[in-house]
């Protein structure tokens, strides 16, 4: 075996889970950003994981609400679901902006999810330049006309597995 990078590590470990994590802003709006950094973390009681650079929009709303969801975006919504990985909610408002249909609850997700997580955030864990999130899953909803999403490369290629 060879010594190779973390990025290399990354590449030859894909394809990884997509999900896009849904945060609540001011202003009452539901941000959306693309997260590949997620795990499931325990089952009784059950809890997942996932990790957000500090810098993040995600980062700062849900330091402050304490409430999301992680959903597993479905194929029809994968250019979408890409978009929110490259802009910042700070900027724009990207379930508006890119004509991403959200499923009217307490905090929202995509009507185009396979799976959706509805968590509370129980213990943000400092790690580096990121904060793990550590969430209690308080349910799940499972929509099974979706197929689920993966990355390849840099991250620069969302597909379903065939
Ligand atoms: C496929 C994909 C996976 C990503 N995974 C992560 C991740 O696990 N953690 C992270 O902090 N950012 C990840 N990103 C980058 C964020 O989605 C990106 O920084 C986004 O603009 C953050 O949005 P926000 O500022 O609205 O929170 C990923 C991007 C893509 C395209």
């Amino acid at each position: 075996m060879k010594q190779i990078t973390f990025d290399e590590a990354l590449k030859q470990t894909a394809p990884h889970s997509v999900s896009l994590i849904s945060s609540l802003t001011p202003e009452g709006n539901t941000n959306l950003a693309a997260v590949c950094w997620w795990t499931f973390l325990e089952s009784e009681p059950p809890m997942i994981g996932f990790s957000m650079a500090n810098e993040s929009y995600t980062c700062e709303l849900l330091k402050k609400s304490g409430k999301t969801v992680l959903s597993i975006p479905g194929e029809s919504i994968a250019d979408e679901a890409f978009k929110c990985g490259t802009a910042s909610g700070r900027d724009v408002n990207k379930a508006e902006e890119y004509g991403v249909t959200l499923v009217d609850a307490p905090v929202k997700y995509p009507v185009n999810s396979k799976v959706a997580f509805i968590c509370s955030v129980v213990n943000p864990v400092p790690v580096g330049d990121c904060t793990f999130f550590i969430c209690k899953i308080d349910d799940i909803l499972y929509n099974e006309r979706e197929r689920h999403l993966y990355a390849w490369g840099d991250s620069n290629k969302l597909a379903a597995l065939p």
